[in-house]
C-alpha cells in the first residue's frame, strides 16, 4: 500500500502550521538511517541496548508467550539482532515484515530468508500507521504483531490508542502483540539520551532539513538552525525541535516560509510510559497486558499483550 501523502505535501502542510512541525517518519532516508544507527551505538542512548538486553535475558519466556507456529508480523523491517533472536526462539511458521521503505524491506527479508531457510518470509510494503491488507493465506497459528524499538512513542496517546485498536483488529481473536515501550525515568537520563555529546542526534535532526533541500529543492541553511531536545515532564515526552537562530525566510519549491528568531519546527515526540500507564492504554484498545519484561536496569519495557 502506498501512503496517501507525499513527502512534499507533508512538508508544505507542516511548515504552514502555527507551530511548524514535520513528521518524524521522514528522518529515515539513507543518510538518516545511518545516523540513527550511530545514535543506537551512543553511550547516552540506552533504549537500543536495554531492549536487546531484555530480549536476550527473557527470550524463552517471550517465546513461550508468543507460542510455536505462530505468524509473526513485524512493523519495521527487522533484520536486527532482536528479530533474529525472536525468530530463532519462536520458530514461527511465517514471518511478515511491514515497512514503508522498499529498500530496507528487500534487504531485511532477503537476509532473513538466507538465515532461516525453513521460514516462510513475506514482505508487505506499506505504512503501518494505516490499515494494511496482510496476506493471510499461508498464515497458521496465532497472529503476533512485533513492534519493537519504542516506535510507538512517536505517536500521541490518542494516535497510539487508534493504532493499537487497528492492530487488535489485525491479529483477531486469540491474537497477541509484543511491543517495546520506553519507560519514564529521571529527566537527566532522558535529556542526555537526546542531547548526546558527539552531536549525532543533532545531525540526525538537522538531516531532515538537508533532505528537504536534496529532494524538494529547499534552501534551508543548516547553520541557521539548532537542534533542541527537552523532556516535557507534564506530557511525559521528549520533544525534538529545530530552532531558527535568526529571523529568516526559507523556500521550498514555490513556497516561502518565514521564521522569527527563536521560532521552532517541532520534529519529533518520543513518549515515555509507566508500566501501568501503557497497560491502561492497551486495555482501552482491546488488549489485556499479560506479561511485561524489563532490562536489568529497568530502563525499557517489552509488553506481551493478548486480545481481550
Ligand atoms: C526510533 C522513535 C524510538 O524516539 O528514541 C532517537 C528516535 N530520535 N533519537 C526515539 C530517536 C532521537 C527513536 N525512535
Amino acid at each position: 500500500m502506498v501512503p496517501a501523502n507525499s513527502f512534499r505535501e507533508d512538508v508544505i502542510a507542516g511548515l504552514s502550521l502555527p507551530q511548524k512541525a514535520l513528521p518524524p517518519k521522514y528522518f529515515y532516508d539513507a543518510q538518516g538511517s545511518r545516523l540513527f544507527e550511530a545514535i543506537c551505538r551512543l553511550k547516552e542512548y540506552y533504549p537500543t541496548r536495554s531492549e536487546l538486553a531484555l530480549t536476550r535475558g527473557h527470550i524463552s519466556e517471550i517465546a513461550r508467550f508468543a507460542r510455536k507456529n505462530s505468524t509473526l508480523i513485524e512493523y519495521g523491517s527487522g533484520e536486527s539482532m532482536k528479530s533474529r533472536l525472536l525468530i530463532q526462539a519462536l520458530r514461527p511458521s511465517a514471518y511478515i515484515a511491514v515497512d514503508i521503505s522498499a529498500d530496507a524491506l528487500r534487504h531485511a527479508t532477503a537476509k532473513l530468508r538466507r538465515l532461516f531457510p525453513w521460514l516462510d518470509v513475506l514482505a508487505v510494503h506499506g505504512d503501518f500507521s494505516r490499515p494494511l491488507k496482510i496476506p493471510m493465506t499461508q498464515a497458521r497459528g496465532r497472529r503476533v504483531v512485533y513492534f519493537p524499538g519504542s516506535t510507538i512513542g512517536n505517536l500521541t496517546p490518542e494516535e497510539a490508542h487508534a493504532f493499537l485498536r487497528m492492530t487488535r483488529g489485525q491479529v483477531g481473536p486469540g491474537g497477541a502483540m509484543l511491543v517495546g515501550v520506553d519507560l519514564k525515568k529521571d529527566a537527566n537520563v532522558l535529556h542526555a539520551a537526546y542531547n548526546d555529546a558527539k552531536g549525532v542526534t543533532a545531525a540526525f535532526n538537522l538531516n531532515l532539513l538537508a533532505r528537504i533541500n536534496r529532494e524538494l529543492g529547499g534552501d534551508f541553511r543548516l547553520r541557521r538552525f539548532r537542534h533542541y531536545a527537552l523532556y516535557n515532564v507534564a506530557l511525559g515526552r521528549i520533544e525534538m525541535h529545530l530552532v531558527s537562530l535568526v529571523p529568516q525566510s526559507v523556500n521550498v519549491g514555490n513556497y516561502r516560509f518565514a521564521f522569527d528568531a527563536g521560532e521552532s519546527i517541532h520534529t519529533e515526540n518520543s513518549y515515555k510510559y509507566s508500566i501501568a500507564g501503557f497497560r491502561a492504554l492497551a486495555r482501552s484498545a482491546g488488549f489485556r497486558g499479560e506479561k511485561v519484561w524489563l532490562d536489568p536496569q529497568g530502563l525499557f519495557s517489552l509488553h506481551g499483550l493478548v486480545a481481550a
